[in-house]
């Protein structure tokens, strides 16, 4: 089922989001509703936030990005109750973007390589270092389930020159080509 995403300016996209207990009721579902919604809004990934739940999961296919050119990127994971445990090495800039900030992008400086310890769809606990295209799509999905949007780490001048964008998101007056819920109807 294609869930609604949630837009810029939702309350539970500024949430910290709660660890996901084991007897979760129907997290299968859940998982597989996630994917669905993120392959219809044609998204590497997805965090539980930008559907309305301020659960720690989120979803990545980077298998989707590779080509000739990036050929480090290509995994397909659920990550649920992740803590990344360390960021290193000299920060460096790529474009991003967000399902829940349609047509908004901007350059974004990260950390190349991560530690993160994380549990699979059956809970069992994984500690797993990744680097360049991969480690910054698990940065990206990480902030969402730690209340940070991609747009608050932009330059100052960025962000102004996209306020008045994010403001017609967040009052929905934008018509996106996948389902969302606006912090405000229009
Ligand atoms: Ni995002």
């Amino acid at each position: 089922m294609i869930l609604p995403i949630f837009g810029y300016g939702q309350p539970v996209l500024k949430r910290i989001a709660e660890d996901i207990p084991a007897d979760y009721p129907k997290l299968d579902q859940l998982i597989a509703n996630m994917w669905e919604t993120m392959y219809n809004a044609h998204g590497v990934g997805l965090a539980g936030p930008q559907v309305g739940l301020a659960l720690r999961i989120f979803v990545i296919d980077t298998e989707q990005v590779k080509d000739d050119e990036k050929l480090d990127v290509g995994f397909k994971k659920v990550f649920l109750n992740a803590r990344i445990l360390e960021e290193e090495g000299t920060p460096w800039s790529y474009e991003e973007g967000c399902l829940s900030i349609p047509d908004i992008r901007g350059d974004v400086e990260r950390c190349p390589t991560i530690r993160i310890r994380y549990q699979d769809e059956h809970f069992q606990w994984f500690e797993e270092t990744y680097s360049g295209l991969n480690a910054r799509v698990i940065q990206h999905e990480y902030d969402h389930i730690e209340g940070v949007l991609f747009t608050e780490k932009l330059k100052p001048l960025k962000k102004r020159l996209i306020k008045k964008k994010l403001e017609m998101i967040r009052t929905g007056q934008i018509l996106p080509d996948y389902k969302m819920r606006f912090a405000v109807r229009s």
